[in-house]
């Protein structure tokens, strides 16, 4: 990876999250990660986009890690007691919503920035769970999601490469998605309870999650100056011409980008609309009558 373990961890002071006393927080966290997981049904798509038989098989590969990463989420929501509930809008836009409509748009937003996004909160979970057996699941996982990040990013260089206007369109979208990380930041910060001594660093750790985000994007190569060095006109410029690009790339991909977004557009429905009342997500779960009950040990 471009960016080392060191880089992305944020310093929580040793401050832990309580698996009783925190468990409406995980339970909330554990619904976002649950929903990231089961996109993972979009690798197939892509797995029929790819370039040569090594990122073939490298998705292959990883459409079978997300989906077992779901079934680590369920073992860890049943041993905290935690019940499945729908993901934050905000996610599902920056999961689905945002869907690549190219290979170099997926491996530079989805895989390198959006992933990359991901491990960090996973690695904050590691070093801030008070829950040996849920952060032993996060730990032999977090190995395949740095391999993700790192396909994303040595895919997206070779994307851009000799292509300057792919570099400023990556760029403009990559900052649409800091939106959405800070309009997720904001509604947490809303409900951050006075005094938590994990969730007052929350702030903070968005912020050294954005610098992160920053840092790769320099590194791949798609951002060439700190992001402070572009104005704001000069963002919605790059804004406009990624979105303008995708419009002249192709109409029937930008409407059915937006269309995702839209509710209450009738869209066929994939397993990231019914997961919640799938038979193999409800069977892994508590009834509700068991959701104050202790953690339980695997
Ligand atoms: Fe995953
Ligand atoms: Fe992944």
């Amino acid at each position: 990876m471009l960016l080392t373990r060191e880089e992305m961890t944020f310093d929580f002071g040793g401050a832990k999250l309580d698996p009783t006393k925190d468990r409406e927080l995980l339970e909330w966290m554990c619904n976002q990660f649950l929903y990231g997981e089961v996109t993972g049904i979009q690798v197939g798509h892509w797995l029929y986009e790819a370039p040569d038989f090594d990122a073939a098989k490298f998705l292959a590969r990883q459409a079978l890690e997300e989906l077992q990463h779901v079934d680590n989420f369920l073992r860890i929501m049943a041993m905290l007691g935690c019940q499945p509930k729908p993901a934050h809008g905000a996610v599902r836009f920056l999961a689905t919503g945002m869907m690549g409509s190219s290979w170099a748009e997926h491996v530079a937003l989805e895989m390198a920035q959006g992933e990359g996004f991901v491990l960090q909160a996973f690695y904050a979970v590691i070093d801030t769970l008070d829950h040996k057996p849920s952060v032993d699941i996060l730990r032999r996982a977090v190995k395949q999601e740095e391999r993700h990040v790192e396909f994303g990013e040595t895919q997206t260089m070779k994307a851009i490469e000799g292509k300057p206007w792919l570099r400023r369109r990556l760029l403009g979208l990559s900052l649409v998605s800091m939106w959405g990380v800070k309009k997720i930041a904001a509604y947490i910060e809303k409900r951050v309870p006075p005094g938590h001594v994990v969730l007052e660093k929350l702030p903070a750790f968005l912020e050294h999650a954005n610098r992160c985000a920053e840092l790769r994007l320099q590194r791949i190569g798609v951002l060439d100056r700190p992001l402070s060095e572009l104005g704001s006109a000069k963002r919605a410029a790059l804004v406009a011409e990624a979105y303008g690009g995708k419009l002249l790339g192709g109409i029937g991909g930008l409407v059915v980008s937006l269309a995702r977004m839209l509710p209450f557009v009738p869209k066929k429905k994939r397993l990231t609309d019914t997961y919640l009342a799938d038979a193999h997500i409800r069977g892994y779960l508590p009834p509700p009558q068991d959701a104050e009950a202790q953690p339980q040990e695997p």
